[in-house]
């Protein structure tokens, strides 16, 4: 059974899954160039078939998200109703209520055009394919990569994210391949539009930058403003749910929040990033903990899990037994869970757990020549070029590695990566200056396997998902000592642990560069330029490295010095 799942949302992807196995992911921004770029990934699957010589016909099922396009399952807008009753009964003066009704209507009419819109693309892609789509629910398709990838048979699975399906936030109980859902959370109390509104507040790109407000959080002090943000979102304990306030809380499109302006007049930019991620990190560990059962394995998905530091509370949780957060947690991930929930659909699928995340492109080595030829670089190819990577990399020398098939989602994962030492901490502004980056967490480490339980404290719970570089840990006082460029104001990093059977390359480098200076870490950033999406081709990966100031770039065994 072969299907091809599509997501048209923002980082616009496909999957193509063959009788239950995922063979290939990729997301459309990684071939038109395009951060974030949202539509039908129409690129994706034209190469998709051209390079795996599938044909359109072999194709069984086409699977996507978008339930509210279907005029039988009626949108829910209840939730504005309600929301309004609330404003109306509030203690505000009339004019604020009728400011904030308006925001709602607002808010109301975005909704209702994107829903025309997803109807619009899901029908692009009947009209063009002449295949019947297979609709999904938005939170059922961000469950399913959770669960699916677990390798559990029984786990809890939650959902959060800005909105998707009329929906915010989802839990399910995963028992035997099949979902229960728990708890609903509507579009209004939406954790991933709370964290959004501060992003754009503090001047970021909202949807984008999250993670510069969790980098900013660390220099924060999180009670300074706590009163005030927890004034936007709480978990009501009645319903088990989160809850946004009626005054601050009504969150407009395109994260507007004009309730917020004030903030900025009372506190340090730091102090409100400080807030914010004290309030998340509260409002969600009271919500798992509600869970009534005494011991779970939680699985996790949405764009609000990309909170690295987040996902490490949960994983503290006393009853949390052990944790997977999905590693392209956002709605890049949607075209995997369409995959899964169809064959699921038709076919028992097993959940199994993801030993390979590399699922993009690969090229030959035929292809890699040429395109060196075509930038007139001269290379090595013979010799020890590992040891000698390592060798560069111990002498503080920047390695750009591009090797096999691409990562899918967010991180690099060491086929399109950028290695440094990271006993320097001032290696983080040079290199942030040389990528034209601007960051306000350090970057994040690879660890060798072997020595990873002398780097982070607990580092056995949640083993699994530290493959994938999906949330933070406390470091020892030797990982401090040892690789301080990698480790955050904090004390924690976000590392990818890495085995021989994940990446060889990558492994042998890391354990070469051991060998020699004893230190069991290297920086691991995404190989891209500023607001670039990751490379994906070798003309991607020698124009960056032409364009920046990295020393080699170690392409299919291929060196080549700057
Ligand atoms: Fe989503």
């Amino acid at each position: 059974m072969k299907i091809l799942g599509i997501n048209y949302l923002s980082e616009s992807s496909i999957s193509y899954m063959d009788d239950g196995i995922l063979k290939f992911s990729i997301s459309e921004e990684r071939i038109n160039r395009i951060k974030n770029w949202y539509g039908n990934p129409l690129k994706s699957i034209s190469i998709l078939l051209d390079k795996y010589k599938i044909n359109l016909e072999d194709i069984d099922f086409i699977a996507t998200h978008g339930i509210v396009v279907d005029k039988k399952k009626k949108v829910d807008f209840s939730q504005y109703k309600k929301k309004i009753k609330l404003i109306k009964s509030s203690y505000l003066s009339p004019t604020k209520k009728n400011y904030l009704i308006k925001q709602l209507n607002f808010r109301k009419k975005k909704e209702i055009y994107a829903i025309n819109r997803a109807h619009k693309l899901i029908n692009e892609l009947k009209k063009k394919y002449k295949k019947k789509i297979y609709i999904y629910d938005h939170h059922e398709c961000h469950a399913a990569t959770a669960a699916f990838f677990s390798g559990w048979n029984d786990t809890y699975v939650l959902t959060a994210d800005g909105w998707g399906d009329g929906y915010s936030s989802k839990l399910f109980k995963f028992n035997n391949n099949k979902f229960y859902l728990k708890r609903s959370s509507s579009i209004l109390d939406s954790l991933g539009y709370f964290y959004g509104s501060i992003t754009k507040l503090l001047g970021f790109k909202p949807h984008r930058h999250e993670g510069k407000v969790l980098g900013l959080a660390a220099y924060g002090n999180p009670n300074k403003a706590y009163d005030d943000i927890s004034k936007m979102i709480s978990f009501d304990i009645k319903k088990k749910n989160f809850l946004s306030h009626p005054e601050n809380g009504l969150y407009l499109p395109l994260f507007h929040n004009h309730n917020l302006k004030d903030l900025l007049k009372r506190y340090s930019k730091e102090d409100i990033a400080s807030a914010t991620q004290k309030r998340l990190e509260d409002v969600v560990l009271d919500y798992i903990n509600s869970i009534n059962s005494k011991s779970i394995n939680i699985s996790l998905a949405g764009g609000v899990f990309s909170n690295v530091k987040l996902n490490q509370k949960i994983r503290e949780l006393k009853k949390v037994k052990d944790i997977f957060i999905f590693p392209n947690m956002g709605d890049g991930g949607l075209s995997v869970g369409a995959c899964c929930l169809c064959q699921n659909q038709f076919k028992k699928l097993k959940s199994r757990k993801l030993n390979n995340y590399y699922l993009g492109f690969a090229y030959s080595d035929n292809e890699i020549i040429q395109e060196i030829k075509n930038f007139n670089l001269s290379y090595k190819k013979s010799g020890n070029l590992i040891s000698s990577v390592a060798k560069e990399l111990n002498k503080g020398k920047i390695v750009a590695v591009f090797q096999g098939k691409s990562e899918f989602g967010p991180r690099s994962l060491g086929n399109r990566s950028i290695l440094v030492s990271a006993i320097n901490s001032k290696i983080n502004i040079s290199l942030n200056k040389k990528l034209g980056r601007t960051e306000f967490m350090p970057f994040a480490p690879i660890t060798l396997d072997k020595e990873a339980k002398n780097m982070y404290l607990n580092y056995n719970k949640g083993k699994y998902s530290s493959r994938f570089m999906t949330a933070t840990y406390n470091c020892t006082k030797k990982m401090k000592k040892l690789s301080p460029a990698a480790v955050h104001v904090d004390d924690t990093a976000r590392p990818q642990i890495i085995s021989k059977q994940q990446n060889l390359v990558i492994y042998k480098i890391l354990e070469n560069y051991f060998k020699i200076s004893k230190i069991p870490n290297l920086i691991n950033t995404s190989f891209n330029m500023h607001e670039e999406p990751i490379v994906n081709s070798p003309k991607d990966a020698i124009k960056s490295f032409l364009r920046s100031r990295i020393d080699y770039l170690f392409i299919e065994g291929f060196l080549i010095k700057r």
